[in-house]
């Protein structure tokens, strides 16, 4: 499967919790573009596309949802539930994120810019790409 769940390092104290990520040594690709999602309800299912460039990294940083994962071989769902981890989606995935709960807020790094022609919204096409 093309995805990995990177383990912030995160700075704590009385005062509270912080995660800082920077190019190079803490993250896997230049960030080019950051957007984040909230207000989405439980069953809502979001995504439903793979990119043929684009990589992700996503945090959910309060609350929690699902990413259902597909490489066209496989399927896996991942509980996203803590701002001190990521789901890096790489390449050439198939992805659909639901189960929010109410306070969540999902936020994505992304290695491009917004660039449609980068999204394969049809799955049979996403499988012939395979
Ligand atoms: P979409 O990618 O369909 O959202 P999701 O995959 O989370 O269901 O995007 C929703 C709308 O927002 C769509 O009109 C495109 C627009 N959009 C931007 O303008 N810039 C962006 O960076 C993103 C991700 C979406």
């Amino acid at each position: 499967m093309h995805y990995e769940i990177l383990k912030f390092s995160v700075k704590g104290d009385h005062s509270g919790s912080l995660v800082a990520l920077e190019k190079g040594a803490d993250f896997p690709f230049e960030i080019n573009r950051v957007y984040y999602i909230w207000g989405t309800e439980k069953n809502i299912v979001r995504g439903r596309h793979a990119h043929k460039k684009l990589e992700q990294v996503v945090v959910c940083t309060a609350g929690s949802c699902d990413f259902i994962l597909d490489n066209g071989a496989q399927k896996e769902t991942i509980h996203l539930s803590s701002p001190s981890e990521g789901l890096h989606i790489k390449q050439n995935v198939w992805r659909e994120f639901t189960n929010f709960s109410t306070d969540c807020v999902v936020m994505v790094l992304a290695s491009e810019h917004y660039n449609e022609t980068d999204y394969i919204r049809d799955y049979d096409e996403f499988l012939k790409g395979k």
